[in-house]
Protein backbone atom coordinates (compact mmCIF):
# COMPACT_ATOMS: atom_id res chain seq x y z
CA UNK A 1 0.00 0.00 0.00
CA UNK A 2 1.46 3.38 -0.41
CA UNK A 3 1.56 6.42 1.43
CA UNK A 4 -1.23 7.85 -0.14
CA UNK A 5 -3.74 4.69 -0.31
CA UNK A 6 -2.28 4.64 3.92
CA UNK A 7 -3.70 7.78 4.28
CA UNK A 8 -6.81 7.34 2.37
CA UNK A 9 -7.54 4.39 4.01
CA UNK A 10 -7.42 5.77 7.66
CA UNK A 11 -9.28 8.70 6.27
CA UNK A 12 -12.04 6.52 5.19
CA UNK A 13 -11.75 4.21 8.24
CA UNK A 14 -11.90 6.99 10.74
CA UNK A 15 -15.09 8.19 8.72
CA UNK A 16 -17.25 5.27 8.13
CA UNK A 17 -15.59 3.08 10.94
CA UNK A 18 -14.00 -0.55 10.69
CA UNK A 19 -15.46 -3.29 8.86
CA UNK A 20 -15.91 -4.96 12.24
CA UNK A 21 -18.09 -1.68 13.51
CA UNK A 22 -19.69 -1.26 9.93
CA UNK A 23 -20.87 -5.76 10.14
CA UNK A 24 -21.83 -4.27 14.21
CA UNK A 25 -23.96 -1.10 12.68
CA UNK A 26 -25.40 -3.31 10.07
CA UNK A 27 -26.89 -6.28 12.41
CA UNK A 28 -28.03 -4.16 14.61
CA UNK A 29 -30.61 -1.99 12.68
CA UNK A 30 -34.23 -3.13 12.35
CA UNK A 31 -35.56 -4.26 8.52
CA UNK A 32 -34.39 -1.34 6.26
CA UNK A 33 -37.18 -0.60 4.21
CA UNK A 34 -40.40 0.20 5.95
CA UNK A 35 -43.84 0.57 4.59
CA UNK A 36 -44.77 4.22 3.11
CA UNK A 37 -44.04 7.27 0.66
CA UNK A 38 -40.65 7.50 -0.99
CA UNK A 39 -39.42 10.25 -2.95
CA UNK A 40 -37.89 8.58 -6.27
CA UNK A 41 -36.90 11.43 -8.24
CA UNK A 42 -37.67 15.32 -9.03
CA UNK A 43 -40.69 16.04 -11.54
CA UNK A 44 -38.45 17.83 -13.45
CA UNK A 45 -35.89 14.54 -13.60
CA UNK A 46 -38.49 12.67 -15.83
CA UNK A 47 -39.75 14.18 -19.40
CA UNK A 48 -42.71 13.14 -21.13
CA UNK A 49 -41.26 10.01 -22.87
CA UNK A 50 -38.35 9.71 -20.99
CA UNK A 51 -37.58 6.52 -18.81
CA UNK A 52 -34.74 5.60 -15.83
CA UNK A 53 -33.56 3.03 -14.11
CA UNK A 54 -33.41 3.22 -9.99
CA UNK A 55 -32.00 1.07 -7.37
CA UNK A 56 -34.09 1.56 -3.93
CA UNK A 57 -35.81 -0.35 -1.02
CA UNK A 58 -33.90 -3.38 -2.34
CA UNK A 59 -35.46 -3.06 -5.95
CA UNK A 60 -34.56 -2.35 -9.34
CA UNK A 61 -37.22 -0.41 -11.16
CA UNK A 62 -38.14 1.14 -14.24
CA UNK A 63 -39.75 4.80 -13.79
CA UNK A 64 -41.26 6.37 -17.43
CA UNK A 65 -43.14 9.30 -17.92
CA UNK A 66 -46.01 8.68 -20.62
CA UNK A 67 -45.39 10.34 -24.53
CA UNK A 68 -48.92 12.62 -24.44
CA UNK A 69 -49.41 13.22 -20.90
CA UNK A 70 -47.94 13.55 -17.23
CA UNK A 71 -48.67 9.88 -16.36
CA UNK A 72 -45.67 8.50 -14.43
CA UNK A 73 -45.54 4.77 -13.84
CA UNK A 74 -42.76 2.80 -11.81
CA UNK A 75 -42.55 -1.08 -12.29
CA UNK A 76 -39.63 -4.17 -11.52
CA UNK A 77 -37.35 -3.52 -14.23
CA UNK A 78 -36.98 -6.79 -15.54
CA UNK A 79 -38.98 -7.81 -18.73
CA UNK A 80 -41.32 -11.07 -18.04
CA UNK A 81 -40.63 -12.52 -21.03
CA UNK A 82 -36.63 -13.63 -20.79
CA UNK A 83 -35.59 -10.61 -18.53
CA UNK A 84 -34.32 -7.75 -20.16
CA UNK A 85 -34.08 -4.93 -18.68
CA UNK A 86 -36.55 -2.49 -19.65
CA UNK A 87 -35.01 0.58 -19.00
CA UNK A 88 -32.97 -0.29 -22.01
CA UNK A 89 -36.27 0.23 -24.25
CA UNK A 90 -38.42 2.72 -25.06
CA UNK A 91 -41.72 4.28 -24.06
CA UNK A 92 -44.23 4.31 -26.77
CA UNK A 93 -47.37 6.17 -25.66
CA UNK A 94 -48.06 4.86 -22.23
CA UNK A 95 -46.33 1.82 -22.53
CA UNK A 96 -42.81 0.76 -22.32
CA UNK A 97 -41.81 -1.47 -24.85
CA UNK A 98 -38.53 -4.11 -24.07
CA UNK A 99 -35.20 -3.85 -26.33
CA UNK A 100 -35.07 -7.37 -26.59
CA UNK A 101 -38.16 -8.59 -28.39
CA UNK A 102 -40.37 -5.41 -28.30
CA UNK A 103 -43.06 -6.96 -26.24
CA UNK A 104 -44.94 -3.63 -24.56
CA UNK A 105 -45.92 -3.34 -20.95
CA UNK A 106 -48.86 -1.41 -19.67
CA UNK A 107 -47.94 0.94 -15.90
CA UNK A 108 -49.71 -1.45 -14.54
CA UNK A 109 -47.62 -4.44 -15.10
CA UNK A 110 -50.11 -6.21 -17.94
CA UNK A 111 -48.21 -7.68 -21.34
CA UNK A 112 -50.53 -5.57 -23.99
CA UNK A 113 -48.44 -6.68 -26.91
CA UNK A 114 -46.34 -9.03 -28.43
CA UNK A 115 -45.09 -7.96 -31.95
CA UNK A 116 -45.13 -11.79 -33.19
CA UNK A 117 -48.47 -12.97 -31.53
CA UNK A 118 -52.00 -11.76 -31.91
CA UNK A 119 -52.56 -13.70 -28.15
CA UNK A 120 -50.15 -11.55 -25.31
CA UNK A 121 -49.89 -13.70 -22.38
CA UNK A 122 -52.69 -12.44 -19.79
CA UNK A 123 -52.33 -13.95 -16.79
CA UNK A 124 -48.62 -12.50 -16.70
CA UNK A 125 -48.48 -9.34 -14.09
CA UNK A 126 -45.01 -7.73 -13.65
CA UNK A 127 -45.11 -5.60 -10.10
CA UNK A 128 -46.06 -2.33 -10.24
CA UNK A 129 -46.26 0.32 -7.83
CA UNK A 130 -48.17 3.31 -6.63
CA UNK A 131 -46.99 6.89 -7.80
CA UNK A 132 -48.42 9.85 -7.47
CA UNK A 133 -46.53 13.46 -8.15
CA UNK A 134 -46.84 16.05 -5.68
CA UNK A 135 -45.17 19.14 -5.30
CA UNK A 136 -42.61 18.94 -8.23
CA UNK A 137 -41.60 15.39 -6.96
CA UNK A 138 -42.47 11.45 -7.84
CA UNK A 139 -43.31 9.86 -5.38
CA UNK A 140 -44.05 6.18 -4.57
CA UNK A 141 -45.30 3.98 -1.64
CA UNK A 142 -43.43 0.51 -1.12
CA UNK A 143 -44.90 -2.09 0.96
CA UNK A 144 -42.81 -4.66 2.24
CA UNK A 145 -44.01 -8.14 3.14
CA UNK A 146 -43.20 -10.38 0.47
CA UNK A 147 -46.43 -10.21 -1.66
CA UNK A 148 -46.28 -8.30 -5.08
CA UNK A 149 -47.34 -4.46 -4.89
CA UNK A 150 -50.01 -3.60 -7.88
CA UNK A 151 -50.12 0.21 -9.02
CA UNK A 152 -53.85 0.47 -8.59
CA UNK A 153 -54.12 -0.75 -4.83
CA UNK A 154 -55.42 0.84 -1.77
CA UNK A 155 -52.60 2.65 -0.16
CA UNK A 156 -53.25 2.69 3.84
CA UNK A 157 -52.06 6.74 3.60
CA UNK A 158 -52.36 9.22 1.71
CA UNK A 159 -49.26 10.98 0.00
CA UNK A 160 -48.28 14.15 2.17
CA UNK A 161 -50.00 17.46 0.69
CA UNK A 162 -48.87 20.72 2.05
CA UNK A 163 -52.20 22.76 1.46
CA UNK A 164 -50.65 26.09 1.26
CA UNK A 165 -48.45 25.19 -1.58
CA UNK A 166 -51.56 23.79 -3.48
CA UNK A 167 -53.60 27.11 -3.02
CA UNK A 168 -50.56 28.87 -3.97
CA UNK A 169 -49.85 31.01 -0.41
CA UNK A 170 -46.02 29.35 -0.76
CA UNK A 171 -44.23 29.45 -3.61
CA UNK A 172 -41.65 27.37 -4.34
CA UNK A 173 -37.92 28.80 -3.86
CA UNK A 174 -35.34 26.14 -4.30
CA UNK A 175 -34.23 22.48 -3.96
CA UNK A 176 -31.15 20.71 -2.73
CA UNK A 177 -29.35 17.60 -3.94
CA UNK A 178 -27.71 16.56 -0.34
CA UNK A 179 -26.21 13.10 -1.22
CA UNK A 180 -26.18 10.43 0.16
CA UNK A 181 -26.31 9.32 3.90
CA UNK A 182 -25.32 6.40 5.99
CA UNK A 183 -28.00 6.12 7.98
CA UNK A 184 -30.73 3.89 8.78
CA UNK A 185 -34.23 5.64 8.15
CA UNK A 186 -35.19 5.78 11.61
CA UNK A 187 -32.65 7.54 13.34
CA UNK A 188 -34.62 10.54 12.00
CA UNK A 189 -37.56 9.62 13.75
CA UNK A 190 -36.39 8.84 16.92
CA UNK A 191 -34.27 12.58 16.68
CA UNK A 192 -37.78 13.81 17.66
CA UNK A 193 -37.94 11.57 21.14
CA UNK A 194 -34.82 12.71 21.60
CA UNK A 195 -34.00 16.43 23.22
CA UNK A 196 -31.35 15.30 25.55
CA UNK A 197 -28.98 15.76 22.34
CA UNK A 198 -30.22 19.53 21.78
CA UNK A 199 -27.93 21.10 23.96
CA UNK A 200 -25.39 18.88 22.64
CA UNK A 201 -25.48 18.97 19.03
CA UNK A 202 -27.75 21.86 18.07
CA UNK A 203 -26.75 24.72 20.27
CA UNK A 204 -24.64 26.66 17.85
CA UNK A 205 -25.56 28.94 14.71
CA UNK A 206 -23.81 28.02 11.54
CA UNK A 207 -22.67 29.53 8.42
CA UNK A 208 -25.53 28.39 6.66
CA UNK A 209 -24.99 25.40 4.97
CA UNK A 210 -22.20 24.64 6.38
CA UNK A 211 -20.89 23.19 9.67
CA UNK A 212 -18.77 26.41 10.64
CA UNK A 213 -19.96 27.60 13.88
CA UNK A 214 -20.88 31.71 13.61
CA UNK A 215 -18.75 32.95 16.73
CA UNK A 216 -21.09 34.54 19.76
CA UNK A 217 -24.01 32.84 18.31
CA UNK A 218 -26.08 30.26 20.51
CA UNK A 219 -29.19 28.61 20.00
CA UNK A 220 -31.19 27.35 22.87
CA UNK A 221 -34.30 24.86 22.17
CA UNK A 222 -37.64 24.14 24.02
CA UNK A 223 -38.83 21.04 22.60
CA UNK A 224 -42.02 18.92 23.35
CA UNK A 225 -41.42 15.29 23.25
CA UNK A 226 -45.70 14.70 23.89
CA UNK A 227 -45.79 13.64 20.14
CA UNK A 228 -49.33 14.14 18.49
CA UNK A 229 -50.91 11.44 16.40
CA UNK A 230 -53.91 12.08 17.47
CA UNK A 231 -55.64 12.85 13.87
CA UNK A 232 -54.00 10.03 11.63
CA UNK A 233 -52.29 7.50 13.40
CA UNK A 234 -49.44 7.55 10.14
CA UNK A 235 -48.51 11.02 10.48
CA UNK A 236 -46.21 11.69 13.81
CA UNK A 237 -46.15 16.28 14.72
CA UNK A 238 -43.39 17.50 17.03
CA UNK A 239 -43.04 21.08 17.66
CA UNK A 240 -39.87 22.63 18.83
CA UNK A 241 -39.42 26.08 19.88
CA UNK A 242 -35.62 27.88 19.74
CA UNK A 243 -34.44 31.14 20.16
CA UNK A 244 -30.97 33.30 19.07
CA UNK A 245 -28.36 33.86 22.14
CA UNK A 246 -25.91 36.83 21.47
CA UNK A 247 -22.71 36.29 23.87
CA UNK A 248 -25.22 34.55 26.36
CA UNK A 249 -28.12 37.06 25.97
CA UNK A 250 -31.03 35.47 24.92
CA UNK A 251 -33.07 37.88 21.40
CA UNK A 252 -36.41 37.41 22.92
CA UNK A 253 -38.01 38.39 19.49
CA UNK A 254 -35.86 35.71 17.89
CA UNK A 255 -38.02 33.22 19.25
CA UNK A 256 -39.03 30.67 16.57
CA UNK A 257 -41.36 27.60 16.01
CA UNK A 258 -40.92 24.72 13.84
CA UNK A 259 -43.35 21.85 13.59
CA UNK A 260 -41.50 18.36 12.21
CA UNK A 261 -44.13 16.02 10.63
CA UNK A 262 -43.24 12.41 9.90
CA UNK A 263 -45.32 10.68 7.28
CA UNK A 264 -45.61 6.82 7.37
CA UNK A 265 -41.88 5.60 8.03
CA UNK A 266 -40.01 8.88 7.30
CA UNK A 267 -39.23 8.82 3.93
CA UNK A 268 -40.99 12.38 3.70
CA UNK A 269 -40.72 14.74 6.46
CA UNK A 270 -41.98 18.31 6.24
CA UNK A 271 -40.80 21.15 8.65
CA UNK A 272 -42.52 24.22 8.91
CA UNK A 273 -40.60 26.97 10.12
CA UNK A 274 -42.64 30.19 11.90
CA UNK A 275 -40.11 32.97 12.59
CA UNK A 276 -41.97 36.07 13.99
CA UNK A 277 -41.81 39.38 11.71
CA UNK A 278 -40.34 37.40 8.76
CA UNK A 279 -42.83 34.25 8.18
CA UNK A 280 -43.41 31.01 7.30
CA UNK A 281 -41.31 28.37 5.45
CA UNK A 282 -42.06 24.88 4.42
CA UNK A 283 -39.23 22.42 3.94
CA UNK A 284 -39.83 18.78 2.40
CA UNK A 285 -36.80 16.48 3.56
CA UNK A 286 -36.94 13.29 2.03
CA UNK A 287 -34.79 9.80 2.49
CA UNK A 288 -34.73 7.29 0.02
CA UNK A 289 -33.01 3.78 0.88
CA UNK A 290 -30.68 2.91 -1.72
CA UNK A 291 -29.25 0.28 0.96
CA UNK A 292 -29.63 -1.06 4.48
CA UNK A 293 -27.86 1.87 6.02
CA UNK A 294 -27.65 4.24 2.89
CA UNK A 295 -30.41 6.74 2.21
CA UNK A 296 -30.80 9.83 -0.69
CA UNK A 297 -31.22 12.86 0.94
CA UNK A 298 -32.88 15.51 -0.89
CA UNK A 299 -34.19 18.84 0.27
CA UNK A 300 -37.13 21.09 -1.48
CA UNK A 301 -38.54 24.39 -0.08
CA UNK A 302 -41.38 26.87 -0.52
CA UNK A 303 -42.20 30.10 1.29
CA UNK A 304 -44.40 32.99 1.80
CA UNK A 305 -43.69 35.34 -0.98
CA UNK A 306 -43.31 37.79 0.87
CA UNK A 307 -40.33 36.88 2.63
CA UNK A 308 -36.66 37.57 0.92
CA UNK A 309 -35.18 34.90 -0.82
CA UNK A 310 -31.79 35.34 0.82
CA UNK A 311 -33.77 34.93 4.47
CA UNK A 312 -35.20 31.88 2.82
CA UNK A 313 -31.92 30.36 2.14
CA UNK A 314 -30.49 31.39 5.45
CA UNK A 315 -33.18 29.44 7.67
CA UNK A 316 -32.73 26.36 5.62
CA UNK A 317 -29.48 26.46 5.54
CA UNK A 318 -29.49 26.71 8.86
CA UNK A 319 -32.04 23.87 9.31
CA UNK A 320 -29.66 21.70 6.84
CA UNK A 321 -26.46 22.40 9.24
CA UNK A 322 -28.19 21.39 11.92
CA UNK A 323 -29.35 17.94 10.27
CA UNK A 324 -25.40 17.31 9.23
CA UNK A 325 -24.41 17.63 12.85
CA UNK A 326 -27.42 14.40 13.71
CA UNK A 327 -25.76 12.64 10.19
CA UNK A 328 -22.60 12.89 11.76
CA UNK A 329 -23.18 10.75 14.79
CA UNK A 330 -25.71 8.53 13.16
CA UNK A 331 -23.16 7.68 10.46
CA UNK A 332 -20.77 5.47 13.18
CA UNK A 333 -23.78 4.45 15.85
CA UNK A 334 -25.69 1.25 16.68
CA UNK A 335 -29.22 0.58 16.93
CA UNK A 336 -30.12 0.06 20.75
CA UNK A 337 -32.88 -2.81 21.10
CA UNK A 338 -32.57 -1.80 25.07
CA UNK A 339 -31.41 1.28 25.46
CA UNK A 340 -30.76 2.42 28.78
CA UNK A 341 -31.81 5.52 29.70
CA UNK A 342 -32.23 8.53 32.58
CA UNK A 343 -34.76 10.67 33.67
CA UNK A 344 -34.71 13.56 31.22
CA UNK A 345 -34.72 11.06 28.29
CA UNK A 346 -37.46 11.45 25.54
CA UNK A 347 -40.24 8.39 24.72
CA UNK A 348 -37.85 6.44 22.86
CA UNK A 349 -39.78 3.24 23.51
CA UNK A 350 -43.21 5.01 22.75
CA UNK A 351 -42.38 6.33 19.38
CA UNK A 352 -40.88 2.35 18.43
CA UNK A 353 -44.07 0.79 19.20
CA UNK A 354 -45.55 3.97 17.11
CA UNK A 355 -43.19 3.12 13.92
CA UNK A 356 -43.63 -0.73 14.11
CA UNK A 357 -46.74 0.14 12.77
CA UNK A 358 -44.78 0.65 9.06
CA UNK A 359 -43.52 -3.25 9.08
CA UNK A 360 -45.73 -6.11 8.21
CA UNK A 361 -46.11 -8.71 10.48
CA UNK A 362 -43.38 -10.66 9.15
CA UNK A 363 -40.69 -8.54 9.61
CA UNK A 364 -39.01 -7.54 12.95
CA UNK A 365 -39.85 -3.96 14.17
CA UNK A 366 -38.63 -2.01 16.80
CA UNK A 367 -41.13 -2.11 19.52
CA UNK A 368 -42.15 -5.40 18.87
CA UNK A 369 -40.04 -8.25 18.62
CA UNK A 370 -36.10 -6.83 19.57
CA UNK A 371 -34.38 -10.50 19.73
CA UNK A 372 -33.83 -11.21 15.50
CA UNK A 373 -32.99 -9.23 12.62
CA UNK A 374 -33.93 -11.78 10.14
CA UNK A 375 -34.22 -8.89 7.09
CA UNK A 376 -30.73 -7.92 7.86
CA UNK A 377 -28.92 -11.20 6.55
CA UNK A 378 -30.11 -11.89 2.91
CA UNK A 379 -30.03 -8.05 2.18
CA UNK A 380 -27.06 -7.10 -0.09
CA UNK A 381 -24.35 -4.41 1.34
CA UNK A 382 -24.30 -1.13 0.48
CA UNK A 383 -21.49 0.42 2.75
CA UNK A 384 -18.68 -2.41 1.93
S1 LIG B 1 -37.02 -10.08 -22.82
FE1 LIG B 1 -38.44 -8.49 -23.00
S2 LIG B 1 -39.47 -8.87 -24.82
FE2 LIG B 1 -38.14 -10.54 -24.58
FE1 LIG C 1 -30.95 16.32 15.97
Amino acid sequence: MSPLQHRSSVASSARDGTRLARELRRASYPPPYPDGWYRLLNSAQLRRGQLRYLECLGRALVIWRSEHSDDVFAMEAFCPHLGANLAHGKVRGSRVECPFHAWQLTGDGRVARVPYSDTPPQRSITESFPVEEVHGQILMYHRGGGTPQHAGENVPCPAPRVAEIDDGSFVYRGHNDAGRARVHMIELIENAADPAHFARLHNRMHVPWTRIPIPGVELEHFPRTDFDTDTEPWRLSLPIETMVKIRGRRITASRSRAVVTYTCAGGILNLRITTPGVGVVEIIQTQLPIGPLEQQVDFRWFAEPAIPRIVVWYIVGNWVSQWRNDVRIWQSKVFRDTPTLSRGDGPVMRLRRWYSQFYPESETAPGRDLSHRPGNDVLPTAID
